[in-house]
């Protein structure tokens, strides 16, 4: 019935040890016919994504109340996804371009050059000095993944430091990328802040020369960031043990409403001296989550060794997905080249941020107006899209279980969720679930 397969096994016999090749000769047996059985059989269920499964849950759920606090994407005050005003100017202009053919394998090049100043700094002397390797990437995903390649690519006894806690996909990523991975300090739970003295201590114990993962912004899952002083220290602190930062910035503008400011720790490390790493992403800042659309970019000693990693970069893109894709990135460059966008766009973003900031308020506030005998200044003390609320696991399961409130189980609300209409429902829940606890 496939003497064509047939024959071609036969020559193949040699590789016949290949799980595949032995599969297909089971499947197509002497008698030429097709047995009910394949070579993917045996694949289990893979685990639900701990982020992405919650929105499952949720929207199962048939409580017209319910409120999903998982996933880190931005809604207005009614709930709604947003779509900012800078971007739907963007799009004007964009709309009706006859240009729909292939980027190039590295993307679009006034997206990369406005990517990396708005990240280094307009007058950034390594931006200027053409030391900045970079390419556009799918999202901040996809610029962590391709950093994690070029790692193991190019220090491939190396591992990877990652905050603990930090955001779930890192460890995929680094996982997939064939990348060690080691923790290092950085939440305390008993203070709900950063355990400094901990990172430190990590940092200073790692061999030199390890790559450290850090959060340029509104860390994730912590909501905890690092003060530009003790920046300042982690930065002095890894420049003596000859580490290197990787930063992922994925929030820019959502932790202060102010992207200068959300970008203090990279200058900080690049006015040191550092050589860093970094992962933009323009999903949050810029509401432009499934457009995919982020950079990816390396600082090096000199604008030759730049073009030559470049070329790298883009020999790591080509077999992945060949070319990033065109519209997001040409909103962003919109944006990012007009003056007048670009100050819209500011301030949109510090309308998102200072919303977050009002609900993280009035969430304590309702708390404590309800008698919790817990402390909750740490939800207002923590900045950016998430709240680490302390919660345990099984007070997340009663929350979904007879609150219909969704959340992650390490306790981290998505702050974005959260609105005038359902902070008392959310605070009245909290404190059902906690009143009897220790926390
Ligand atoms: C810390 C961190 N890095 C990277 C990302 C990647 O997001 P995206 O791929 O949508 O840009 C996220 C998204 O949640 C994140 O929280």
């Amino acid at each position: 019935m496939f003497p064509a397969l047939a024959l071609s096994m036969q020559q193949l016999q040699p590789a016949a040890s290949l799980p595949l090749l032995s599969c297909l000769r089971r499947a197509y047996s002497t008698s030429g016919a097709a047995a009910a059985t394949n070579w993917f059989s045996h694949v289990e269920m893979a685990p639900r994504d701990p982020i992405l499964g919650v929105t499952e849950k949720f929207l199962a759920d048939k409580n017209p109340d319910k409120i999903n606090l998982g996933v880190g994407a931005y809604r207005d005050d009614n709930g709604q996804p947003v779509v900012l005003e800078s971007v739907r100017e963007a799009e004007r202009r964009v709309a009706g371009s006859h240009f729909m053919e292939y980027l190039p394998i590295g993307g679009l090049r006034d997206f990369v050059s406005e990517s990396v100043k708005l990240a280094y700094g307009d007058d950034s002397p390594v931006v200027a000095a053409g030391q900045v390797a970079a390419v556009q990437s799918l999202s901040g995903t996809g610029s962590c993944r391709l950093f994690a390649e070029f790692q193991r690519r190019f220090m491939p006894h190396s591992s990877v430091y990652i905050p603990v806690p930090t955001w779930s996909n890192h460890h995929n990523i680094w996982r997939d990328a064939g990348v060690a991975q080691n923790g290092y300090r950085y939440y305390k739970p008993e203070t709900r802040g950063l355990d400094f003295e901990g990172l430190m201590e990590d940092i200073k114990n790692a061999p030199n020369g390890s790559v450290f993962l850090l959060h340029a912004c509104a860390h994730n899952p912590t909501g905890v960031d690092p003060t530009p002083e003790q920046w300042q220290a982690m930065s002095k602190l890894m420049l003596d043990k000859s580490h290197f930062a990787f930063f992922d910035m994925a929030y820019q503008g959502f932790a202060t409403g102010d992207c200068t400011r959300d970008a203090a720790a990279i200058r900080i490390f690049i006015d040191d001296g550092h050589r860093v790493g970094l992962s933009q992403s323009y999903a949050k800042n810029m509401g432009l989550y499934g457009q995919r659309v982020g950079c990816f970019s390396l600082v090096c000693d000199s604008a030759a060794e730049a073009a030559k990693v470049e070329s790298q970069m883009k020999l790591i893109a080509r077999p992945m997905y060949s070319n990033p894709p065109l519209h997001g990135a040409l909103l962003v460059s919109k944006i990012l080249h007009d003056a007048d966008l670009k100050q819209q766009w500011y301030q949109e973003v510090g309308v998102m941020a200072a919303r977050i900031k009002d609900m993280r308020g009035l969430l304590r506030h309702n708390l404590q107006q309800l008698g919790s005998p817990h402390n909750w200044q740490h939800i207002t003390d923590q900045i950016g899209m998430f709240c680490y609320t302390g919660m345990s696991g099984e007070m997340v399961d009663t929350l979904a279980a007879a609150h219909s409130i969704y959340m992650t189980r390490n306790g981290r609300i998505s702050m974005a969720g959260v609105n005038t209409k359902n902070v008392a429902r959310l605070a009245e829940a909290m404190h059902a679930v906690t009143k009897e606890a220790k926390m």
